[in-house]
């Protein structure tokens, strides 16, 4: 299995533990550091609705709670619809804007272009995409005044 694969398939487990009574659309992201390690978070829906947390930015909190924000270096996401068995579906589905931008957050810390992959829930599919080319024209540290965003 590559790296790739593996992200995927840490990210479809973390889809596993979504809480999203709601909407029933799983969402898992799998996000990986420099050092190789993998942090995983799910969609985190609330009965308040506009108060519901997506899959990368729950993984990406996650990850600055570790002190690990500038060490994230590609992303997986995965997403489908809730059924009888689990989520299902083979399209890849891409992160939302507000997710686009929670993420250039980690990758200005980071000095880098983080490589998003996107799939679904089942089959080989997986896009990868530049977040730069996901974002582009992207606000950051710099439009405050700051080169790079302080550790
Ligand atoms: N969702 C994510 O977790 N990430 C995205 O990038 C898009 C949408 C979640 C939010 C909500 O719980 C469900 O998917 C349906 O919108």
């Amino acid at each position: 299995m590559s790296d790739i694969d593996m992200l995927i398939a840490a990210a479809r487990a973390a889809a596993g533990h979504a809480h999203a009574p709601y909407s029933r659309f799983a969402v898992g992201a799998a996000l990986r550091l420099t050092d190789g390690s993998i942090i995983t978070g799910a969609n985190f829906e609330n009965a308040s609705y506009g108060l519901s947390l997506c899959a990368e930015t729950v993984a990406l909190a996650s990850a600055n709670a570790q002190g690990r924000l500038a060490d994230v270096v590609e992303i997986g996401v995965v997403g489908g619809v809730i059924g009888e068995g689990g989520a299902t579906g083979e399209a890849p589905i891409r992160p939302c804007g507000r997710c686009r931008q929670i993420l250039n957050e980690a990758a200005q810390m980071g000095g880098r272009d983080v490589l998003v992959h996107c799939a679904g829930m089942t089959g080989d599919v997986i896009e990868t995409h530049k977040l730069s080319d996901l974002l582009p024209h992207a606000f950051g540290p710099a439009d405050l005044g700051i080169g790079r965003a302080p550790r």
